[in-house]
């Protein structure tokens, strides 16, 4: 979605008031936030800083002295505007957590450290439910779920963060202070809960260089791909950019790797051992498939592109790839509104309501498609302690 003029010049002024009084010691870590790493027992931190500092590392215990350190990685990241603006961004790797256990954690160098901030490693196993806050399109100016989101957070109730793409607007803004402005706003958030993400439309510039850059994920620490997949409880979830398919300035390969990483992702995720320890697949990327709006988006074509892929040749369409491993549910944002949608697949719904007909016509059928809406059904009805779908196939479940 974009942002009107007068939107664009308040977030310029505002950020180079920001650039004058905020940045103050060059040496002084800022903008921290945390990611899960590729098992419970690793947390990435991030952090930036205006100055170089060598040696910069984490320190990190479940007291708030700390007993283990892990050096940082260092770059040098040039924004691509006319200022050319320089920082350097740092990435450590916090190693050998206990699960489900509380650390404490500063980083920086000798010049200057962080304030001490505190975050609970991964839970263990899969028989627990995972309290995820998700949101997208979140920027400096009209950041009016910032409040609720500091207040809810402080009150421990969350597990994760998911942003679904769209940060700052934009992070590169005013030669990327926005940016910077917008990850210190997000500092008392993202550096105690892991901050997961994916990029939107609104990271397009200098080929996603700010958001490669200033994000680490697991198994994509340095932003190489812009797609990775963690678990946590029974869920496995999948990131992904839907830009891909919508920025070929940049590029269509990666768009093959992308999906080429995807079905094998799925296939071992689908695998039935993992399955059955993991019953949800959950994907999450920036712009939807279906949407109700009219304001011209790719949603609202019959054919979106990410849902049905390349025009004429259907290509790289990931409902059907998606549908046809059963993904449970697809988190998307982009629209500056909320839809919850029934399941469906190729246009139609299919809700497991009162109607008869529906209900007959998911139990005959063969295909493999309309078999996995059935199996999206009977995992979202199904009871987590005990197995069992809490209302029979035959009677009205709508919103189960
Ligand atoms: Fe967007």
């Amino acid at each position: 979605m974009k942002l009107s003029r007068v939107s664009v010049v308040l977030v310029w002024v505002v950020a180079v008031l920001f650039q004058s009084t905020v940045y103050g010691d060059p040496h002084q870590p800022q903008q921290v936030h945390l990611s899960f790493g590729d098992d419970p027992t690793k947390m990435i931190v991030v952090w930036n800083t205006p100055e170089p500092t060598p040696n910069a590392s984490v320190e990190y215990g479940q007291l708030s002295s700390a007993s283990r350190y892990a050096n940082a990685t260092m770059t040098k990241f040039v924004d691509g505007g006319s200022l050319h603006h320089v920082q350097y961004i740092y990435r450590a790797i916090m190693t050998g957590l206990v699960p489900g256990t509380k650390y404490y954690y500063r980083c920086g160098s000798k010049y200057g450290k962080s304030q001490v901030f505190s975050f609970s490693a991964m839970r263990n196993g899969t028989d627990w439910s995972p309290r995820i806050l998700l949101f997208g399109d979140l920027g400096v100016l009209n950041g009016r779920s910032l409040p609720r989101i500091k207040n809810d957070v402080t009150k421990n109730h969350y597990d994760a963060i998911f942003h679904v793409g769209d940060f700052a607007y934009d992070l590169q803004s005013a030669n990327g202070t926005v940016g910077d402005m917008f990850m210190n706003l997000m500092e008392p958030i993202a550096a105690n809960f892991s901050y997961m993400t994916c990029p939107g439309n609104h990271e397009y510039a200098y080929n996603f260089s700010n958001y490669r850059n200033r994000f680490s994920m697991p198994g994509d620490e340095y932003g190489e791909k812009m797609f990775y997949s963690f678990n946590i409880g029974p869920a496995h979830i999948i990131s992904f950019s839907s830009e891909y398919y919508y920025f070929l300035q940049f590029g269509s390969i990666q768009m093959f790797n992308q999906y080429y990483w995807l079905m094998e992702d799925l296939e071992e995720a689908s695998r039935p051992e993992n399955r059955r320890q993991r019953p949800w697949i959950i994907t999450m990327a920036h712009r939807p498939m279906y949407c109700s709006n009219s304001d011209s988006d790719d949603c609202t074509r019959r054919e979106s592109l990410i849902r049905t892929g390349i025009p004429f040749f259907h290509i790289l369409g990931l409902e059907k790839l998606f549908n046809s491993y059963g993904v449970d549910l697809m988190i998307w944002a982009h629209e500056h509104s909320y839809e919850r949608l029934w399941p469906l697949y190729d246009r139609k719904v299919y809700n497991g309501t009162k109607s008869r007909m529906t209900t007959r016509r998911l139990q005959s059928t063969s295909s493999q498609a309309q078999r996995a809406v059935m199996r999206t059904w009977t995992h979202s009805c199904r009871n987590r302690q005990t197995g069992q779908l809490s209302v029979p196939m035959n009677t009205a479940t709508p919103g189960c």
